[in-house]
């Protein structure tokens, strides 16, 4: 399986198991069902509030020798409500717990926006703090110590732009390992994946199949169909492949990690065996034509009137 390395020379499995809304009562069988078919990254958050059910998976598969506990990457994310430095080792702490484990290969800050403390989701605008309330080189500063805990060994940024990582690190005076943010042929971003090279920071590919599961109140208007675009089915079609596979193999390809989430058996070991097809250069190329920078998660859900937060801001 294809690894990517971070700076201190760790290997990061590429392909990895997403797990945002797995429902928690089916989470705990896939990751089962991952690990036995090769999967040796998941990828989880505290507010996907299934942290225990992936963790029951992941103990399960080590109890019967299906894997090593070092033989995993297992990433978990900090929610909003816990920004402040005092509150971010306490929240690793917390998912830990939940997860069952001693440790997490890497701990990531889930957005660039912060709420008070105990506000899971705010139900009005005061129930946010602005950056300029609780900065973001305040919460980094707090992370960047996690490893040495050994809670932690790597830390990184989800949903973060350049200009917002470039601003931490200088605060800071330590970058992330990991970027994780939506891409996917619809929405490549190619600018942020040089930049992140550039760095010396791994991009990691969230809702790559378009995140066709979320529920209708967090779907858009007119809504693009990423899985059933024509490109994407014919390109799958001279495989022999399906659109998922084309769709986890272009991303491989471009040297990002990538996270499809499932829940099936059978698209769980559909989705792991992507890393084995090759797309031809003309395949890369068609794909390239579909990019229009349109994101299934706009964020706007943190910009209701009132906010401190506004969608231009969020991305810039
Ligand atoms: P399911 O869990 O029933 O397999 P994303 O990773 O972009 O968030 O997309 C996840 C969505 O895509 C889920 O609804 C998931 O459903 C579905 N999905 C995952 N793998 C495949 C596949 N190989 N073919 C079609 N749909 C898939």
């Amino acid at each position: 399986m294809r690894t990517l390395s971070l700076r201190d020379g760790r290997l990061l499995p590429a392909l990895g198991l997403g797990t945002w809304l797995s429902k928690p009562d089916a989470v705990r069988q896939a990751v089962r069902r991952a690990i036995e078919v090769g999967y040796r990254h998941i990828d989880c958050a505290w507010i996907y509030q299934n942290e225990a059910e992936v963790g029951a998976g992941i103990n399960e598969a080590i109890r019967a020798g299906d894997v090593r506990r070092e033989e995993l990457w297992v990433t978990t994310k900090l929610w909003n409500d816990a920004h402040a430095p005092e509150a971010v080792r306490p929240a690793l702490e917390r998912s830990l717990k939940l997860l069952g484990l001693d440790y997490v290969d890497l701990y990531l800050v889930h957005w660039p926006v912060a709420h008070k403390a105990g506000v899971t989701r705010p139900q009005s605008p005061d129930e946010f703090i602005s950056l300029n309330d609780l900065p973001l080189s305040k919460t980094w500063s707090a992370m960047v110590s996690l490893p040495e805990s050994g809670l932690a060994q790597h830390v990184g940024v989800s949903n973060f732009s350049l200009s917002k990582i470039d601003a931490i690190t200088d605060a800071v005076g330590a970058a992330p390992d990991v970027n994780q943010i939506e891409m996917h042929p619809f929405n490549a971003q190619a600018d942020v994946v040089a930049g992140l090279k550039e760095r010396g920071i791994v991009a990691t590919a969230y809702s790559p199949l378009g995140s066709s599961g979320r529920p209708p109140g967090m779907k858009n208007e007119g809504e693009l169909d990423l899985l059933g675009s024509g490109a994407v089915a014919t390109i799958a079609a001279a495989h022999d492949a399906s659109p998922a596979q084309v769709l986890i193999a272009w991303a491989l390809e471009r040297g990002t990690s990538v996270i499809p989430k499932s829940t099936n058996a059978d698209r769980i070991a559909q989705n792991f065996a992507a890393d084995k097809l090759q797309l031809s250069d003309e395949d890369i190329a068609s794909i390239a034509a579909l990019d229009q920078g349109a994101r299934y998660v706009s964020g706007d859900f943190w910009c209701p009137p009132g906010s401190p937060y506004t969608v231009e801001e969020l991305w810039a």
